[in-house]
């Protein structure tokens, strides 16, 4: 698969052009010889169990064993462009976070809690503000997060350091987005590390050269991870998404392939062959990746979009959505075909949310005790034993999780 031509062209298509062009080739190829997936190596069936989806006591322990000892999605910063400029970020169960550009290249992430008596200091959701003033008693802090100025300082003979300045929470920039960092010294965590695997993968969508189209957030009734399996597999193209996707999008073929604890997916539209006749540049718009990184963020390649999507668990049946779209620069003059392009996404994946809701209220009832996948899901497989590989590093199988 290293063997690419470099083409460089314009509206997003150039790097990725060269990610996507040997499985072009490869994908004609199979659509030729056969009708079905294509799984990188033989892996069997596997199997998960149903508690793991419903048991508040595995979520309790998917907070301290798992949630603590990687990095945490934050948010993308394409919005934050000038020193000043600020998010607020609020998942619930987490600390809420402030996001400060505090110079040319850097954002850095605060607590949204005044160290004076702990109200929240910031209540709007963007902006951009020389200071931080409390709402409670009006103390100041700069975008740095220091203390400017405490109301009737003279009450006050001292102020220990701890209350002059804003929490941070540490955090580090990849792919034009922020990541938390695990703060157990103990764990050595690297992020360099983490994503070394897939840097590539995920570098040449290139990020910076795409700019924020919209969000959209959605309460979803169920576990974090039925969405994350739901997004590794094409598996339920065909069936669920009959008359959204089904139609465009091949769904019979596709290549499932890790990248470490990352996955990917890579599936061809239905006239790639045709196109890549006619016009060979134009690949990029005519198949569809998308990537896992572990665990519950997923971007989508879409011919004329870009979406990260985090899934951020609230209780064992509940899950916080939030996606983010973005469009490349260079398809500034076709906005409108993008915006098509991301609404006719959301529409299917509002079926995938309501039949996922679904599954969860009957894993709830249900006397079976574990869910089958095949080999056309087996990035799922993976996502389990990587997760129980961080459960426990000793080497228990993840189905053997108790
Ligand atoms: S709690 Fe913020 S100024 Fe008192
Ligand atoms: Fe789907």
């Amino acid at each position: 698969m290293s063997d690419t031509t470099v083409r460089l062209l314009d509206g997003g298509e150039g790097v990725l052009n060269n990610v996507f062009s040997p499985y072009a080739d490869y994908f004609i190829d199979m659509l030729s010889q056969r009708n079905s997936f294509i799984a990188t190596e033989p892996v069997g069936i596997y199997e998960s169990q149903v508690k793991h989806y419903i048991c508040q006591d595995y979520f309790n322990d998917e907070q301290k064993d798992l949630w603590k000892k990687i990095p945490q999605f934050i948010a993308p910063i394409q919005a934050l462009e000038n020193i000043g400029d600020f998010i607020t970020v609020d998942y619930q169960g987490r600390v809420p976070m402030i996001v400060s550009k505090v110079d040319n290249d850097r954002c850095t992430v605060f607590e949204n809690v005044c160290p004076h008596r702990g109200a929240r200091l910031e209540n709007h959701t963007e902006g951009c503000k020389k200071a931080f003033v409390c709402p409670y008693h009006s103390w100041s802090f700069s975008h740095q997060g220091h203390l400017i100025a405490a109301r009737w300082r003279e009450a006050f003979p001292e102020i220990p350091d701890q209350y002059r300045s804003l929490n941070s929470i540490s955090a580090q920039q990849r792919f034009g987005m922020l990541w938390q960092i695990p703060s157990d010294p103990k764990l050595d965590f690297s992020l360099d590390n983490w994503f070394a695997a897939i840097e590539d993968q995920i570098s040449a969508i290139d990020f910076e050269q795409h700019q924020l189209l919209n969000s959209r957030e959605r309460m979803v009734q169920a576990n974090w991870k039925l969405l994350i399996e739901n997004f590794i597999e094409y598996y339920h193209v065909q069936s669920l998404h009959r008359k959204s996707l089904a139609p465009t999008l091949n769904g019979q073929l596709y290549s499932l392939d890790s990248f470490a604890q990352h996955g990917r997916i890579l599936t061809p539209l239905k006239n790639l062959a045709q196109v890549l006749q006619q016009t060979p540049h134009k690949i990029r718009r005519e198949m569809v990746a998308t990537y896992l990184l572990f665990p519950n963020v997923i971007i989508g390649v879409q011919p004329y979009h870009v979406f990260v999507s985090f899934y951020h668990p609230v209780s064992a049946n509940q899950t916080w959505s939030k996606t983010f779209n973005f469009i490349h620069k260079g398809d500034e003059e076709i906005k409108e075909v993008c915006q098509l392009d991301v609404e006719y996404l959301a529409e299917a994946l509002e079926e995938d949310y309501e039949a996922i809701e679904q599954v969860q209220k009957n894993l709830e009832t249900t006397s079976a005790p574990s869910l089958l996948y095949g080999e056309a899901e087996s990035l799922i497989s993976q996502l389990h034993r990587n997760l129980a590989a961080i459960f426990h590093p000793n080497g228990r199988e993840a189905n053997r999780h108790e």
